[in-house]
This record gives structure tokens, C-alpha cells and sequence, in this order.
């Protein structure tokens, strides 16, 4: 794999490239809200059923340096954040989150977002690196799209260590996919409220690379 931030990969049916958000620009900040949405819009249903109102509502909050994006034909198809200790992928303002979803769901927002999608769990050291938001557009789900992003963070050659954080048991995909890629589990925790929420444990991941 090149070095670098960009690369291009030939697949059977599709060119995918995977490149920094930065480096796409603010233009494309709504395309990759939108894959974001796509990817954890389920969980994210409370504050606004339609996906358009929920990717204009959250698009601010995405730290673009941070996310890395598989593009299919110039298209954002899927991302994933890479985050060093103490930083942060996502950076959400509470009177933004409350002009678009309203007084109670975007104070409801402010505090959810504060304890779900911050808080970096990663100890500041060199080559240490976690990944997170791994998320594929739906129309491009099993093209290769997210693989890629993920084997293009695989390949910087600043980084050894990689994690990925607190996947639910039940979420067949993103574990297979991160096996194929070389993570193994490392961790496991009981989730609370597992009769209702449909699965009993979040898993940890992890690569090192020698
Ligand atoms: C998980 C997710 C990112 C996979 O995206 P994708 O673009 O379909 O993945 P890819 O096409 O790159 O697939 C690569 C590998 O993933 C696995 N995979 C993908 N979809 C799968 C599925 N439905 N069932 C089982 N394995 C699957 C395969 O092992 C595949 O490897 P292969 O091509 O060697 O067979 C996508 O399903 C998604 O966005 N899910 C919702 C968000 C989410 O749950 N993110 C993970 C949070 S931890």
C-alpha cells in the first residue's frame, strides 16, 4: 500500500479511493453526514426520523481531520475515525444541536452525544491509535468500501496499535469485517438492559502490528 493519505484501490465492479475528510473539503461535509447517518441513524431515530434533518443536524459535529472516507465513483460510500489519545472525532455545540432538533431533543442530544461519541479511550503513546464510526452507505454496503478505509488506516506507517471499542455482540458485519482485516477481540463487557436492547455484550478489538 502507498504511503500517505490517499489510495486508490480497483476493485471488480468500482474505484474506490479513501482520503482524509479534510482534504475533501467542506463540501463533501454533508455527503459524509450523511453516510454517518446511515450507519448509526438507528440509534439517533429519537432526535429525527428523516435521515436529511438528522445529517443536517449533525454535520457540524464531525471533526473532518479526524474521519477518513472511501469514495466510490467521487461518492462518499463509507468512513471510519482514527483518533490518537485525547483527541476526538466528533465535536458537537449544543445551541446547534438544539436550533435544528428543538429545545428538549437537542438538550437531550447535547448530553448523549457528550457520553457516547466522546471520551477517547486511548492512552496518549506513540503508534497508538483508535478507530472508530466505522460506517458504510447503504447502496454500497458488501462492495469493499469500508475494508478499504480500514486497510488504508492499516497501512500509515505512523501507527501500530490499533483499537476498536465497544461493538455489540450481535453486530455480525463489523465484527467479520474486522477479523477479515486482523483485529481479534480483546475485551468484553455486559451491557446493561440486555433483554431489551437485543444483545448481551460490547466487544473490544484489537491489532498489533510487529
Ligand atoms: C459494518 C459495515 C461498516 C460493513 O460495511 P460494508 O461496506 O458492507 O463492508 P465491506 O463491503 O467493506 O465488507 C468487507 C467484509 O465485511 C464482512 N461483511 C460485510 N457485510 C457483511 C454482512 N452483512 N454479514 C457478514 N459479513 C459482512 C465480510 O466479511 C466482508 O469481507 P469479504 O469481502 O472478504 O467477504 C456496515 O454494515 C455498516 O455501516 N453497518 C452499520 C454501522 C455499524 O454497525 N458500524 C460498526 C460499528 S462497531
Amino acid at each position: 500500500m502507498s504511503e500517505g493519505s490517499e489510495e486508490t484501490v480497483m476493485e471488480e465492479t468500482a474505484m474506490i479511493e479513501v482520503k482524509r475528510g479534510d482534504e475533501l473539503g467542506e463540501g463533501y461535509r454533508r455527503g459524509i453526514a450523511e453516510v454517518f447517518v446511515e450507519g448509526f441513524g438507528d440509534d439517533l431515530r429519537y432526535f429525527a426520523e428523516d435521515p436529511a434533518e438528522l445529517a443536517a443536524a449533525i454535520d457540524h459535529m464531525l471533526v473532518l481531520e479526524r474521519f477518513h472516507v472511501a469514495l466510490i465513483d467521487g461518492r462518499p460510500a463509507a468512513l471510519a475515525s482514527l483518533t490518537e489519545g485525547g483527541q476526538e472525532a466528533v465535536d458537537h455545540d449544543a445551541r446547534t444541536l438544539r436550533r435544528h432538533l428543538g429545545l428538549v431533543k437537542g438538550t437531550i442530544a447535547n448530553r448523549v452525544f457528550r457520553t457516547h461519541f466522546q471520551g477517547n479511550s486511548v492512552e496518549p503513546e506513540p503508534g497508538r491509535v483508535e478507530i472508530g464510526f466505522v460506517a458504510s452507505a447503504r447502496r454500497f454496503r458488501g462492495q469493499g468500501a469500508a475494508k478499504a478505509v480500514l486497510n488504508h488506516l492499516l497501512a500509515l506507517p505512523e501507527y501500530d496499535e490499533y483499537t476498536l471499542e465497544d461493538i455489540k455482540d450481535t453486530n455480525e458485519p463489523a465484527l467479520r469485517l474486522y477479523e477479515r482485516v486482523g483485529f481479534h477481540e480483546y475485551k468484553r463487557r455486559r451491557a446493561n438492559h440486555s433483554r431489551w436492547s437485543g444483545f448481551e455484550a460490547y466487544v473490544s478489538m484489537k491489532l498489533t502490528q510487529s
